[in-house]
Formats: structure tokens, sequence, C-alpha cells
């Protein structure tokens, strides 16, 4: 049989790449979102799965779907709790849109994260798949709650991924902690000052940890389809737990800036007086005219360089079951810079 993929959040920086990772490995992928990507070389429906109406009007009948992979994220500003509520109920909808008597869907795949062990910290480190829930409200929870209920009523398996930090070479997405620091990085070379860490002494000095999105999209495919993975959660993460204080350097380079101390500020504030030096380095170097409170979204900068304990999500048990891949963070920010440039987003 065909695997024919649901991709709910296929708009979204998750969601697209594995509905083109699944559709590149010869899969049918049909994307959901409310408003679908334009130019996409997959099926699109559009749908609000807040809107249990709307998700039966549009999903139903797509009896042909063998897997769900489940990236969806109801709208929160950064900083707010997620709505437990809404995210449970858009999970739900779906499963409840595609189950029919004819229903060939064999597996459902939730995309979650590290918040799972607790937020927003400190979590255990290494922290592996089998800790108990952490303390501080996600709704990783109770979909995960909703996956094993349906899997024991309707007979098919799930699979759940927590990865951690993504840089995605796409820049139309704010929430991106590697846009942050290229675009940090060129307001201070323009002001010829080094590149300071915007976070504390502890932090700097702290291991932390990121999720290549190609990796992502294959460890996604692998437990989807691994009958060892069935009814199971596991870490997704490169494998190298760099300190700040060992990749700031590197990161500096690869930006052509000196690297300087860290600097326990908010970039929220920082960057509130930027603009017209960021203006000025569009003008110049005729980059994208994208607005400095647009480009990135700098109270989720201020999320990541909080942490003042190491984040370390052991790659164990994904090892066991046989998913060996690694990837190099620095690699990662590399590419991912050299794709900034390629797309003028940055000097
Ligand atoms: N981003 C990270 O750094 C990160 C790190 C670790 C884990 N995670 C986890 O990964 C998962 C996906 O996150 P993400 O960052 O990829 O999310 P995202 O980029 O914010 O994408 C969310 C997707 O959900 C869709 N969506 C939102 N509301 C919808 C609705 N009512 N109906 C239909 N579609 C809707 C959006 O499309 P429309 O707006 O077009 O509807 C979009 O495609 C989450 O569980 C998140 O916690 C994220």
């Amino acid at each position: 049989m065909p695997h024919v993929a649901l991709v709910a959040g296929a708009s979204g920086l998750i969601g697209r790449r594995i509905a083109a990772h699944l559709a590149a490995r010869g899969w049918d992928v049909i994307g959901v979102s409310r408003t679908p990507p334009s130019g996409s070389a997959q099926r699109q429906i559009a749908a609000d799965l807040a809107d249990a109406a709307d998700t039966r009007a549009k999903l139903a009948g797509l009896s042909e779907v063998t897997h769900v992979f489940y990236a969806a994220r109801y709208d929160h500003p950064e900083g707010a709790v997620e709505n437990e509520v809404a995210n449970t109920a858009m999970l739900r909808n779906l499963l409840d849109a595609i189950a029919s008597g004819d229903s060939h869907l064999v597996h459902v795949n939730l995309v979650h994260g590290t918040k799972y062990y607790g937020h927003p910290g400190p979590i255990p480190a290494p922290v592996a798949e089998e800790s108990p829930r952490g303390a501080g409200a996600t709704f990783y929870f109770a979909q995960e709650d909703l996956v094993r209920a349906g899997a024991s009523t309707h007979g098919w398996t799930w699979s759940i991924a927590r990865p951690h930090i993504f840089c995605d070479p796409a820049a139309d997405n704010p929430r991106s902690i590697s846009l942050a620091i290229a675009v940090l990085a060129a307001i201070q070379r323009e002001l010829e000052q080094p590149l300071f860490f915007p976070g504390s002494e502890q932090c700097f000095a702290s291991r932390t940890q990121f999720t290549d999105l190609a990796l992502l999209a294959r460890a996604l495919e692998w437990m989807a389809t691994e009958p060892r993975c069935a009814n199971q959660a596991f870490n997704v993460v490169n494998g190298d737990y760099p300190r700040w204080s060992d990749l700031w350097p590197q990161i500096a380079r690869l930006l052509g800036v000196e690297a300087g101390a860290p600097r326990a500020l908010r970039l929220a504030q920082y960057m509130s007086d930027k603009t017209p030096v960021w203006e000025a380095i569009v003008a110049r170097h005729r980059l994208r005219r994208i607005a400095l409170d647009r480009i990135a979204l700098w109270e989720y900068g201020d999320y990541v360089f909080r942490p003042e304990w190491d984040i370390i999500s052991a790659m164990d048990k994904a090892r066991r079951r046989g998913f060996h891949e690694r990837a190099d963070s620095l690699d990662m920010f590399a590419r991912v810079f050299t794709a900034y440039r390629e797309q003028r987003i940055i000097p």
C-alpha cells in the first residue's frame, strides 16, 4: 500500500520540511494549514483545525491517508503559555475528521519538544525519554494522552519527536535564533563593536543543543515507519552539545565580526533604537527590505539565551533502535548563514 501522509501545519517551520522530505522520498503528501504555502509541489488543503466543522468539511473522506504528521501549533505570542485546550482540540478535530470505517490510517506522529521535560527549566542533564513529565504548562501532555487513547481505540500506532532549537535557512519565520544572531552580528559590525553574547555568564558557560531540520525530517519518517518505534517518544537533536562559550567565537567568525563577552540584556530592548543602523546596512548592501522588528522575534532570542543550565537530550533511545544520524551544529549555522547571504537577508 502506498504511504499517504497528511501533514498538519504544512506551512510551518517544521511542517513544510516534513512535507518536502516525504514527497522527495516518494510519499503522497497532503498538507493542511489555514493558509497553504503558495507554489507548493504537494496537494494542499486550507482548513482551520480549530474549527471542528471546517475540519470535517475539508478532511472527511481522506480515507487514503496512512500516516498523520502533526506539526501544527495554535497561534501564540512569544512568552505566553501556549493554549492547551485549543492545541488539543485541533489535533482531536483532525483525527475525528479522518477517522471513518474505511480509514487506512496506521500511524500518527506528533512533533513536540524539550519543553516536555520542564518549562522553563532547569531540567535534568542529560534528559531521557523515560523522564517524568516536567513542571510547567505545555499542550504536549494533553496531545500525548489523546494519541495514546486514540491508538487503543482505533488500532493505529503513534510516535512523538522531541527536538530542540532549529535554524531555518528560510528567512520568512521570525521565530529563528539563527536570524536573530545574524542580524545582531550585522548591527554590531556596523557599529564597529564585538558580537556580545546576549545572555548571562552562566548561560554562556552552559551546554545547549539544536536540531537540524533535515535530520528531524529523516527521523520523523524513520520513527513513523519503524515497527520498533511504535507507541514511543524520541528525543531528536544533533547529538553534539556545545557550550555557548565554545560556539560563540566560531559563530562570530562565520559572520565576520569579533566575538565579545556575555551581556545579560534583553535583545528586544537592545534593538529598540537600532532601526536606523539596520536601515543603513540594508541600503548600503542592497538587502531585502525587512524591518528590524519583523525580521527576527527578539523576544524569542531572549528566551533562547535565558537558560543557565545544561540542556542535553540523550539520543541513546533512538540509537538503540537504529537511528544513528548526527549533525554538526556549527556546520548547520554555517549553511544557514550562507543561505541568508544568498537571499540578501544579511551582508
Ligand atoms: N519552532 C521551534 O523552534 C520548535 C522547537 C522545538 C519544538 N517545536 C515544536 O514543533 C511543533 C511545530 O512548531 P513550529 O515551530 O513548526 O510551528 P509554526 O512554524 O508556528 O507552524 C505552525 C503551523 O500550524 C498551522 N496552524 C496554526 N493554526 C492552525 C489552525 N487553526 N488550523 C490549521 N493549521 C494551523 C500554521 O499554518 P497557518 O497559520 O497557515 O494555519 C503552521 O503551518 C510544535 O509542537 C512546537 O512546540 C518547535
